[in-house]
């Protein structure tokens, strides 16, 4: 847990129950729409995709994929969002800390980008 500003800064995980804030927060954050196929395969990415929450409402999210070409193992940050109300709290930083952390852990990506 982070606590910024006074608010505490937490990230959870997309499920079913979810998905639908998920897609409306990309709509809000992002200029393109995603397909249902981009949420099929969210639900699937475990901890490469996750929501954030800033006192317990879901303000951010990160979705990202392996990307296995050119012979190499790269994580894709997909999206990185947060609504911008609530930039510059630290809620980016989170999650971005939350994939280098899956990548260092896994220890076998040979670069990440997005
Ligand atoms: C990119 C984004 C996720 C950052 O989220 P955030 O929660 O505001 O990020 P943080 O608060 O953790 O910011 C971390 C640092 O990044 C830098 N930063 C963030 N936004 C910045 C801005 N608009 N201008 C300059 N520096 C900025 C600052 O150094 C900041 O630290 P500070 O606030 O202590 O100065 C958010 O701006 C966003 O959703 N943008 C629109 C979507 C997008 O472009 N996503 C990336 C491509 S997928």
């Amino acid at each position: 847990m982070t606590k910024s500003r006074g608010g505490r800064i937490e990230l959870g995980d997309v499920t079913p129950h979810n998905i639908r804030q998920l897609k409306k927060l990309n709509q809000v954050v992002f200029p393109v729409i995603y397909n249902d196929k981009f949420y099929k395969d969210v639900l699937e990415a475990g901890e490469l995709a996750k929501l954030a929450y800033y006192n317990d409402i879901i303000v951010g999210a990160v979705c990202c994929r392996v990307d296995n070409s050119d012979n190499s193992r790269r994580l894709y940050i997909m999206t990185l969002g947060c609504l911008a109300p609530y930039r510059r709290l630290g809620i980016g930083s989170k999650m971005v800390e939350h994939v280098l952390k899956y990548v260092e852990k896994d220890g076998n990506f040979d670069s990440i980008f997005l």
